[in-house]
């Protein structure tokens, strides 16, 4: 991969791994797209807008920059896809499908984002392994199951280079997520350094799969690099690096913030959403395939982000939970 072009590059994903990108292969190699065009004042270097639902604009920015890989990072997270179950399904797999069809036609790979939610309470939801049956029962974990399964036909059908990963809940202090139902874990760091206080919107005891940005960051990158041979699971990889409750995280965040209270106003979406999906994913088929390693545990995770947020004076009001611009 010497050329990487970025679609959702302004969302919490695409922010660093942008960043991470440029930094390997250099600013004018990576080209970052995204629906919204203020992005390119906060991504900068080169930058398109583009809507991955409109097949036409993704084929020609693919054709125009000649990318070896495509990561493609657009979609509509949990919460929203269950506010807007239709729009989910068109972005996401429209959108998936549109890429997929451009990379066949100009020869490129593509990176899919998939999901812990691509899995389902159908089945025991304590260390997910890598082949367990996926039935989720939300929009967003429907299209990223499917899109899994696409992204294998591409490669089946037409030998189109497609890999991913099931992302647990990503954790920055770049990017905001938006929509999502691990976005407490990222809310609750702002809340806490702003005014020592959150209200979780989850019960105490919801335990869930949990990343930092640079292990994800990595992972993609490292995935993108592997040897394909040593690659029997393309779509998608477990990959897996913490897992906690809220107590859990709050009680990490008071070894550096004494004075922090969580308090639990419960939701009952984003309850039912984070009761389906599994506590522990089993990662261990991308740890023998293609060497996958996590840095950050909860304690490591933990004090970067308190260290980072305090240094840029948290004059936030703590992150608002920001819908995510869609196209209508
Ligand atoms: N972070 C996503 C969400 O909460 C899960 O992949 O919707």
């Amino acid at each position: 991969m010497k050329r990487a072009l970025v679609i959702g590059a302004g969302g919490q994903v695409g922010t660093e791994l942008v960043v991470a990108l440029r930094a390997r292969y250099g600013q004018e190699n990576v080209l970052a797209t995204d629906l919204r065009p203020d992005a390119a004042a906060t991504l900068g270097g080169p930058f398109e807008p583009l809507d991955c639902t409109d097949g036409e604009a993704v084929l020609a920015a693919v054709r125009r920059f000649r990318p070896h890989t495509v990561f493609h990072l657009a979609a509509l997270l949990s919460v929203t896809g269950e506010e807007r179950p239709r729009l989910a399904y068109r972005v996401n797999l429209g959108g998936l499908l549109n890429v997929l069809e451009a990379a066949r036609a100009e020869d490129s790979a593509v990176f899919f984002a998939s999901t812990i939610a691509s899995f389902g309470p159908s089945i025991p939801l304590d260390l997910v392994p890598q082949d367990a049956a996926q039935r989720p029962t939300t929009m967003y974990g429907i299209t990223k199951a499917a899109g899994e399964m696409i992204c294998d036909y591409y490669h089946l059908r037409y030998r189109v280079d497609t890999r991913g990963l099931r992302f647990p809940g990503l954790i920055s202090h770049v990017a905001e997520p938006g929509g999502g139902t691990t976005d407490y874990a990222v809310e609750v760091f702002q809340a806490a350094v702003a005014r020592g206080a959150y209200t979780c919107p989850l019960r105490a005891d919801t335990q869930l799969d949990m990343m930092y940005m640079p292990d994800a960051v990595r992972a993609a990158i490292e995935l993108m690099q592997a040897d394909p041979s040593r690659l029997t699971h393309r779509n998608a990889c477990n990959i897996a690096a913490m897992q906690f409750t809220p107590r859990m995280l709050a009680a990490e965040i008071a070894r550096h913030l004494p004075h922090f209270r969580m308090e639990y106003r419960v939701d009952p979406l984003r309850q039912a959403i984070a009761d389906s999906w599994p506590r522990r994913i089993d990662d261990s088929v991308a740890r023998e395939e293609w060497g996958w390693r996590p840095e950050y545990d909860i304690a490591a995770m933990t004090a970067e982000m308190v260290a980072h947020l305090r240094q840029r004076g948290s004059a936030s009001p703590g992150i608002p939970n920001r819908r995510p611009t869609v196209p209508r």
